[in-house]
């Protein structure tokens, strides 16, 4: 079986080089043994974006330095993705046609047709890490059209490849038949030669053609527009809106309905037209920032229509560069708070002091940046160059305690040695760090993602890998990644956008997390009641300036300005004979403020609300002293009069 396919393969690679000069094109069935990848065409994916993301992923991985997407917004006829790695050869072609689900790459077969680096399996020809793995990536695209053509370019040839691709949706009937031939036939391929002149030329251009119509209308966001049209129908007809359906801040325009005629409704986009095109991603994301102003937490479904989910999204998910540089990347300058996380199951986080030009990743000893592809990786999408959207600096301020966002930064390269080597999974090692800052912008990135290698499938994972502790307001504060380094790779599941739970590798992750999270909240509390009980002493500071500046007045008024106003002072009665005799007011401590009795005093005051109340009965006694109260009083009587004003001020107003 596996001889037979392989003999086919070369077969196949031999007709299409044949067919260079004789002109005759090969037409060929896709073809799988494995019932479960017939169904690929069934659509694992889930958004159109998986498929974009596969396809960028597939360019990558062939050493593309660039690579180009024209969806044709709105319409969305025909999508492009058009890069200049390294193109397929023939024998690649021929490869990719039989062996749906068995990917060339991570294996001898890759460094034989060339997919791989020739020494490195895991690695692209140029050094990269490769995403790729299961095979079946390409056939994504099946979720947005059933037709789709391949044309590549490989250097130095004098031709240009042409596969142009029909896949077959199948019922289970049909899938039972092909059982017993032990080969499903998943679609049919027909490919030719057209010769080129650019022979220096490289690269492969993935076209959909007729995209399918459900696909369609996700990137038009219909379902969004027509729940519109339905409001602006209710308000044509006098009734009150449906408050939760409002078109987004930002879209590319559509279509609403209303009393039979459709209107349409002009787009809306945070750029111009004429913005260079790493301006406008800087706009797009400005706008989702600048949302802060009008609503409290921003969502991407209320700022964005589904078109520009789709390209924040694949901006976040793709190996690109960060916005403003990477969390790795933070120095001292940067003036952020940043903590080292401890693996120990009751560790502590400790300061992480950074050096003015010291960065995050030199001080933490982190890898992370290093294993960063030196080549260059870039996507342009419709004319916007995409960046990782995700901001550590310059944050909209807010009223949280804590104005200053705090950067927890971890490593951890776990000694699996005990585990037995079959449950083991191979060696892992990550990088991660957790951000909290009061408002997570947007709102969906709240949450975990984890990248392997420079990929990741999963956007912001809300439960933090089930965190189960309830810390609701927290969670919502805090945005993490997790960069996978070795390992783990082996939990991804087939569509790479979730994981097994049982792989070891996953549970050490998870379990790290939450010590992580354990950490980062016992550091963020304590720093916010060091911030509150600063601010709480400030402001005894100014009620007791406003006091004295009170008591000043009164007396002024009622003595003029000759004599000072006394010194009140509250003793413990030990140091009352020695201070006794002064010119000033002396009182007995804990006659004039008793130990709390709960009848009086309610026993949750705190040191600052105490520090209060002893100002204001000094204040009393420096009025009525004014007054002349105290002075034909004995001490004695003196001592009395206070702590019975005391006591009726210590009543609190229920
Ligand atoms: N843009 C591309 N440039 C070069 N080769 C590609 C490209 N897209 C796909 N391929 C080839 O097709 C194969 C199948 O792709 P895919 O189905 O995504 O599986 P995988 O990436 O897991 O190998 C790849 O291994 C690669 O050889
Ligand atoms: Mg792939």
């Amino acid at each position: 079986m596996m001889e037979e396919a392989k003999h086919s393969e070369k077969d196949i690679a031999a007709q299409i080089i044949a067919g260079r000069t004789s002109g005759v094109a090969v037409e060929e069935k896709l073809s799988t043994s494995q019932r479960v990848l017939a169904r690929v065409t069934d659509g694992i994916y889930r958004q159109p974006s998986s498929a974009l993301r596969e396809l960028i992923a597939n360019a990558y991985d062939a050493d593309a330095t660039q690579v180009h997407i024209h969806t044709d917004a709105p319409r969305f006829d025909k999508i492009i993705v058009r890069d200049n790695g390294l193109g397929l050869k023939a024998e690649v072609l021929a490869h990719v046609i039989k062996n749906i689900g068995g990917s060339a790459k991570r294996t001898r077969d890759g460094i034989e047709l060339g997919v791989t680096d020739s020494h490195d399996p895991l690695r692209s020809p140029g050094g990269r890490e490769l995403i790729g793995k299961i095979g079946i990536g390409l056939f994504s695209v099946a979720q947005l059209t059933n037709h789709f053509q391949i044309i590549t370019k490989v250097k130095g040839e004098k031709f240009r490849t042409v596969a142009d691709i029909i896949l077959h949706t199948y019922s289970e009937d049909h899938l039972a038949e092909s059982e017993e031939k032990h080969e499903f036939q998943t679609g049919s391929v027909v490919i030719w030669s057209a010769s080129a002149e650019d022979i220096e030329a490289q690269g492969t251009e993935i076209v959909l053609i007729d995209i399918k119509r459900s696909a369609k209308e996700i990137l038009q966001s219909r379902e969004l527009w027509l729940a519109v049209s339905a409001n602006m129908q209710r308000a044509a007809e006098g009734e009150p809106p449906e408050l939760d359906i409002e078109p987004p801040s930002y879209h590319i325009g559509g279509y609403a309905y209303t009393n039979g005629d459709h209107v349409e409704i002009p787009r809306k986009l945070p750029w111009d037209d004429s913005d260079k095109p790493s301006e406008k991603f800087h706009k797009l994301v400005d706008a989702m920032m600048n949302e802060l102003g009008g609503r409290t937490k921003p969502q991407l479904k209320m700022v964005f229509d589904n078109y520009l989910q789709t390209v924040w999204s694949l901006s976040l998910a793709a190996p690109l560069d960060y916005i403003d540089g990477h969390p790795f990347s933070i120095t001292g300058k940067d003036a952020m708070e940043v903590f080292l996380l401890s693996n120990e199951t009751n560790g502590k986080a400790v300061p992480l002091l950074l050096k003015d030009s010291q960065t995050v990743s030199s001080a933490a000893g982190l890898t992370t940046e290093n294993m960063k592809n030196s080549t260059p990786f870039a996507i342009n999408i419709d004319g916007v160059q995409l960046c990782r959207p995700v901001k550590y600096k310059g944050l909209p301020e807010s009223g949280h305690a804590l104005k200053n966002p705090l950067l927890m930064i971890g490593k951890c390269y776990p000694d699996l040695s005990s585990v037995r080597e079959e449950f083991r999974g191979g060696d892992l090692e990550f990088e991660a760090y957790l951000f909290w800052t009061p408002r997570v912008v947007p709102l969906d990135h709240a949450g975990v993602l984890i990248r392997i290698h420079e990929a990741s499938g999963t956007l912001f994972e809300e439960t933090f890998m089930k965190y189960q502790v309830s810390e609701l307001t927290r969670l919502k504060q805090i945005t993490a990644e997790i960069f996978v380094s070795k390992g783990l790779d082996g939990a991804l599941n087939i569509d790479r956008e979730s994981f097994n739970y049982a792989h070891p590798h996953y549970q050490i992750i998870q379990k790290w997390l939450h010590g992580a999270l354990r950490q980062l909240a016992t550091t963020q509390k304590r720093l916010a009641k060091q911030v509150r009980d600063h601010e709480r002493e400030t402001l005894v500071e100014v009620h007791k300036t406003v006091l004295q500046n009170a008591v000043e007045e009164e007396w002024v008024r009622i003595r003029g300005d000759e004599e000072r106003p006394p010194d009140v002072q509250f003793v413990v009665k030990g140091d009352f004979g020695r201070v006794k005799g002064n010119t000033g007011l002396v009182f007995e401590r804990e006659r004039i403020f008793p130990a709390k009795t709960g009848a009086v005093r309610k026993t949750s005051t705190s040191a600052a609300d105490e520090k209060k109340f002893e100002e204001q009965v000094r204040a009393v006694a420096a009025v009525l002293s004014a007054y002349g109260v105290f002075d034909e009083m004995t001490q004695e009587k003196q001592q009395e009069l206070l702590r019975a004003i005391a006591r009726i001020f210590a009543v609190e107003a229920a």
